[in-house]
């Protein structure tokens, strides 16, 4: 975990959308989003951080629970999918403070959190660059 305690992300840099449908790969009956998502918001308050967290019926991954897309106006959409409550909360914090900090979205192989690097599903241009 990196500690952005001095530091505060610019509202609409960022928002961390997560999906509150997925069923957990385990257990059919499981739909592990909703506590994905208290638990995030929990830690975001916790680190300082202004990040909005918003819930999202699908991303039309379903398989790949638990899934989060990192948004902003004018930068890359990324979908990230294999995110687990207990090992990746810090982690995707951290590629969200990354991508609020870049330009564009586009964060650096090297400067990605793990779970940044494995768990990319997809990722779709800013509508101002088509
Ligand atoms: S139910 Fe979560 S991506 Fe479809």
């Amino acid at each position: 975990m990196t500690d952005f305690s001095q530091q505060e992300t610019a509202p609409g840099s960022v928002s961390i959308l997560v999906c509150i449908s997925c069923r957990a790969k385990d257990n059919a009956n499981d739909r592990p989003g909703p506590a994905f998502s208290d638990l995030l918001r929990k830690r975001l308050t916790e680190r300082h951080l202004a990040i909005p967290v918003e819930e999202i019926e699908c991303f039309a991954v379903c398989k790949r629970p638990i899934t989060v897309a990192f948004a902003a106006r004018n930068k890359w959409t990324y979908l990230l999918g294999d995110l687990d409550a207990d090992r990746h909360i810090d982690e995707l914090i951290d590629a969200a403070f990354r991508y609020g900090a870049s330009d564009n979205g586009l964060v650096p192989w090297k400067e990605r959190p793990e779970c940044f690097k494995k768990g990319v599903l997809s990722r779709t241009p800013p509508l101002s660059s088509l």
